[in-house]
């Protein structure tokens, strides 16, 4: 449990099947998801069976209610590296600091108790409004996959993005300064 005022997050259980099914059907957070709906009760649950000890995967709630997910996946400690993704909040819970503050505190879970340098997401370039989130946290443009993936009719561009834990310290530090 990773706890901030009234932003918690906790590990995903079978429990939370509705959650998931609410937002990975919905069909304009689907556009913006590499996966593609229906995703359906028994899939998900197999999925959530098939999970190792390799990632991170949380429910977030805002006091006391679920309202979105966000995990930390394929942690490479030969590499020193790890993901970020599965990041989604409900329409009414947007625009309210709550996305940005579950990403930075498990952000920081990772670099404060992991030897982990680098996180690292893939997003469409088209999804400005998460690109746009992604850079407010620090991460940083690294390269663009042109043409990656079929979705709703078209080839879409995917932009690679990463965190260091340097760039995250500094951030850390100058935050604190404030
Ligand atoms: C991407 C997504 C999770 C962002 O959620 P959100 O609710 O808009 O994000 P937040 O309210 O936490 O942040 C919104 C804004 O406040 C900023 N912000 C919030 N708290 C802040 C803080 N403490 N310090 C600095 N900036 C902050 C954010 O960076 C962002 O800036 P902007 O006004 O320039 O856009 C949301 O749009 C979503 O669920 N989208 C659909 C799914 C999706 O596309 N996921 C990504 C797939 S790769």
């Amino acid at each position: 449990m990773i706890q901030s005022g009234s932003i918690r997050l906790r590990p995903i259980s079978e429990d939370d099947t509705d959650l998931i099914l609410e937002l990975r059907n919905d069909l304009k957070n689907a556009a913006n998801f590499f996966s593609d709906p229906p995703l359906y009760d028994f899939g998900h649950k197999k999925w959530l069976a098939s999970l190792d000890l390799n990632g991170i995967y949380m429910v977030i709630e805002y006091v006391g209610e679920k309202v979105g997910t966000i995990a930390i996946t394929n942690i490479d400690y030969r590499h020193q590296k790890a993901e970020y993704g599965r990041i989604v909040v409900k329409d009414s819970y947007r625009g309210k600091g709550i996305a940005f503050t579950a990403s930075n505190l498990l952000i920081s879970y990772v670099f404060h108790n992991l030897p982990i340098r680098k996180i690292n997401l893939e997003v469409f370039a088209d999804n400005i409004q998460a690109v746009r989130f992604y850079e407010k946290l620090g991460f940083e443009k690294e390269g663009l996959f042109k043409k990656e993936y079929y979705k709703n009719g078209t080839w879409k561009d995917v932009l690679r993005m990463a965190l260091f834990r340097e760039t995250w310290e500094e951030k850390y530090a100058n935050s604190n300064k404030n």
